[in-house]
């Protein structure tokens, strides 16, 4: 079934994913260092920086009618208070390019990469981020403001925080192992395939680079554990451009956008199932309340048990990124938060990375079908946006990772849309 005439479906994307060459962010610099976490380097990426205009072509002539991208801070002031005129006009005609093709443009502010001398200056732990966030924000405004529409300022807002669980997790299994090591144990028992030994004089190594590259041997990037404290520098980085965007291009719809899973409860743990819940989403309620929409992004589920997540469930097919194949899991986290927060929702990332495309066109259609089952029930579902338009650079994973509706030989940099892209585009509105 189409979508009503003025909803938003399209596709996201992110621009260090896609464009390649963001030499002066933080992922960049991390990609290059001798004992990285990442799998392999962005270097051009899909070279979306170039070929943004094919893109947009190829997303609307599949019928779809928004597109979901992001600036690139270190590119508009890759050093602190420099601001480049020559890429802000380079988002100008990426925006213009949209409208050309009669797709809504939505911008996102901030999707993950920080520009390094942020993180020199302590990142996002630093009471000083807000204040350098809304001023890349203001200039931002400035330049391009009456051009601007619908606005994300930080994407997944929330991530530090869960990232913050997984590492906790993490360090209790390392201290056990550690233990049993100790005592003249085995090493072998904790659940991931971890060489401890050479861990832990990695971690040495990896301080010391960091030492050198961000003047600090644990660089608080966006994308790293947060503290309860950096999680409120967080909502006072949006609260801020809020403030400024407001102020400036009053014409702008904004919000931020957060990283949810479908948290269910194991027997017996319906509370900490809730205190998950309580920190992926209902505690940031105050902070969004004055928002025109909020950005769900929702991939899979969370069965929480005892003491967190439990595996997938045995038998259960699972995705390349190793979580579960969940399609249902989009409705249930609509019809949650709308319970709590009420105001509008885009849906501005879902999908799936799989290499078989069939697979994709199957988990779309339960997706969808799962967000029309909220709008016919009143919930104001505004848009959707599927993760992703491109195959592309999925961060520490790298290129293996194939979410794209469109595939990219990255030798050639030739674009191969997949069938998915025309199935999405069949719900487009008319
Ligand atoms: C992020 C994207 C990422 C996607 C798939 C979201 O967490 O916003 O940048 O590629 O999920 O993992």
């Amino acid at each position: 079934m189409k979508f009503e005439k003025g909803f938003l479906l399209g596709a996201a994307t992110a621009a260090h994913q896609v464009e390649g060459n963001n030499t002066h962010n933080d992922c960049w610099a991390q990609e290059q260092m001798k004992y990285t976490s990442y799998a392999e380097p962005s270097l051009d990426a899909v070279d979306h920086y170039h070929r943004y205009e094919e893109d947009i072509r190829l997303l609307k002539e599949a019928g779809l009618n928004a597109y979901r991208f992001s600036l690139e801070w270190a590119r508009i002031e890759p050093e602190e208070g420099v601001f480049d005129e020559k890429e802000i006009e380079h988002y100008r005609d990426v925006i213009l390019c949209c409208k050309k093709y009669g797709v809504e443009p939505v911008v996102t502010l901030f999707h993950f990469s920080s520009p390094v001398w942020l993180i020199r200056k302590g990142g996002w732990e630093a009471d000083s981020t807000p204040d350098d966030f809304a001023a890349y924000v203001r200039v931002v405004a400035e330049k391009l403001g009456p051009e601007l529409g619908l606005v994300c300022t930080i994407n997944e807002a929330n991530m530090g925080l869960q990232i913050a669980a997984i590492a906790q997790r993490y360090r209790q299994q390392m201290m056990a192992a550690a233990a049993r090591l100790k005592a003249g144990g085995a090493d072998n028992q904790v659940q991931m395939g971890i060489n401890f030994k050479t861990m832990m004089e990695n971690q040495k190594r990896i301080a010391e680079e960091n030492k050198e590259v961000f003047g600090t041997e644990n660089p608080a990037v966006f994308c790293s554990a947060r503290s309860a404290e950096s999680d409120a520098i967080v909502m006072k980085a949006h609260e801020k451009a809020r403030a400024v965007l407001r102020k400036l291009c009053p014409q702008v719809r904004l919000g931020l956008t957060l990283s949810l899973h479908d948290v269910q409860a194991a027997d017996g743990c319906e509370k900490q199932a809730e205190q998950v819940w309580n920190s992926e989403f209902s505690h940031y309620v105050p902070y969004i309340k004055d928002d025109d929409f909020l950005g769900v992004q929702c991939y899979s589920r969370n069965i929480i048990g005892e003491n967190g997540p439990l595996p997938v469930p045995e038998g259960a097919a699972v995705t390349q990124m190793g979580y579960e194949n969940y399609p249902e899991s989009l409705e249930h986290v609509i019809r949650r938060v709308h319970a709590e927060f009420g105001g509008d929702i885009i849906v501005t990332e879902n999908g799936i990375a799989t290499a078989d495309d069939a697979e994709r066109v199957k988990y779309l259609g339960t997706a969808i079908a799962g967000v029309q089952s909220c709008i016919r029930d009143g919930i104001p579902v505004k848009g959707y946006f599927c993760w992703s338009l491109l195959d592309n650079f999925e961060w520490q994973k790298g290129f293996a990772m194939t979410f794209g509706l469109i595939a990219v030989d990255r030798s050639t940099q030739k674009r191969f849309p997949k069938p998915s892209l025309a199935f999405l585009g069949s719900y487009a509105p008319d």
